[in-house]
């Protein structure tokens, strides 16, 4: 089959189309026909070894020394099951499906193995296999650390990188909880976040928003742009800053210390749990959620799709088709 493979850290032009091995599903597998991955902004950084600041030695342990040590990337994608191993009970061969491999990554690829058991749910009715493809990443995250930041009904809510694939599911499930939403973004995102249910908007760039101390009760920081010292004064008592894209000094801050008023740092890889899957897929189906796709590229322009994602400018998720039938 074809994939994508990475074997040196650089730019998109190191990216490669390969023949490499078919998978075959083992006992409790299925496999599955991708019709539909995504490129995120986590393949964006680990081709270009961008790591968070001061994660790059531990980056390159965890990774690869000198090049990804799992040369295939994309952790999620839709497509139909066309093999199934021993004593697999949930799915059948031509069930449609979408999946969250996370970390373990290998969905830039024609087929992909799932365990039954893990990160793998129906696709819902009606939403392409695009959407389906792109909703993990974001929304798994988002998942995670609304509940380790405990948003409640009624709490204020300030998300910062709002129009981004995390940013986009974390306004739609914190207002799903009832918080009031306020999304910082750029003017060009305004209506796209109001419509996922932000009560206010602000402008980074016309807008200084850090004097409004003691109004939050939950900041989610998703781009990098305010530091932990910044953020702890906007946050009520006992208010968690989040920073979802930290580096080592918001790593360091999460231990604590004495005159924060309780205040909490929240840090660190999300959790991947398979039933983010079903509970996504269920979200979707049940119009809490909706998937937003910036844009598509056939599986042969995947490099294109990389250098625009490393714009990080993009809105929501990126779409990769390997079958053109997915778009719709
Ligand atoms: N901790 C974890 O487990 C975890 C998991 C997933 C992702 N992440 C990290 O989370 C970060 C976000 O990921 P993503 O996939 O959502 O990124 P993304 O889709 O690339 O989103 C970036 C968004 O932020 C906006 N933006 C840029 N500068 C901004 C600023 N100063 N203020 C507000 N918005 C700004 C961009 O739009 P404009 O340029 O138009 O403003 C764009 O829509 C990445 O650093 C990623 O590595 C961490």
């Amino acid at each position: 089959m074809k994939a994508v493979v990475c074997t040196r850290y650089g730019g998109p032009e190191v990216l490669e189309f390969r023949d490499v091995p078919m998978p075959e599903p083992k006992a409790g597998e299925v496999r599955v026909k991708v019709m539909a991955t995504s490129v995120t902004s986590g393949d964006s950084r680990l081709r270009a070894a961008r790591f968070p600041a001061g994660m790059g030695l531990i980056a390159r342990l965890v990774f690869g020394i000198r090049g990804p040590r799992q040369p295939i990337f994309g952790t999620e994608f839709a497509g139909v099951v066309d093999a199934i191993g021993a004593d697999v009970r949930r799915f059948r061969p031509g069930d449609a499906v979408m999946a969250f491999p996370g970390g373990k990554m290998g969905c830039h690829a024609e087929y992909r193995c799932v365990a039954e058991t893990g990160p793998i749910a129906l696709k819902p009715d009606g939403l392409s296999f695009a959407k389906a493809a792109t909703l993990c990443f974001g929304g798994s995250t988002a998942l995670h650390f609304i509940d380790v930041a405990a948003v409640a009904s009624g709490g204020r809510v300030l998300i910062v990188g709002a129009s981004g694939a995390v940013g986009s599911a974390l306004v739609q499930l914190a207002c799903h909880r009832g918080a009031q939403v306020t999304a910082v973004c750029s003017a060009r995102n305004a209506d796209l976040v109001r419509g996922l249910g932000a009560e206010a908007v602000i402008d980074y760039a016309t807008t200084d928003f850090l004097g409004d101390a003691g109004a939050y009760d939950v900041i989610f920081e998703t781009v990098g742009s305010i530091t932990t010292r910044a953020a702890l004064p906007l946050l009520r008592p006992h208010g968690r800053f989040v920073a979802i894209a930290a580096g080592l000094p918001d790593m360091l801050a999460t231990i604590g210390a004495p005159g924060r008023g309780g205040r909490r740092v929240i840090a660190g890889p999300a959790t991947e749990r398979p039933e983010h899957v079903q509970q996504l897929a269920d979200m979707v189906a049940g119009g809490m959620l909706r998937p937003v796709v910036d844009g598509t590229y056939g599986f042969d322009d995947i490099a294109a799709a990389h250098a625009y994602v490393d714009t990080g400018r993009k809105r929501g998720s990126v779409a990769i088709l390997l079958d053109p039938a997915a778009r719709a």
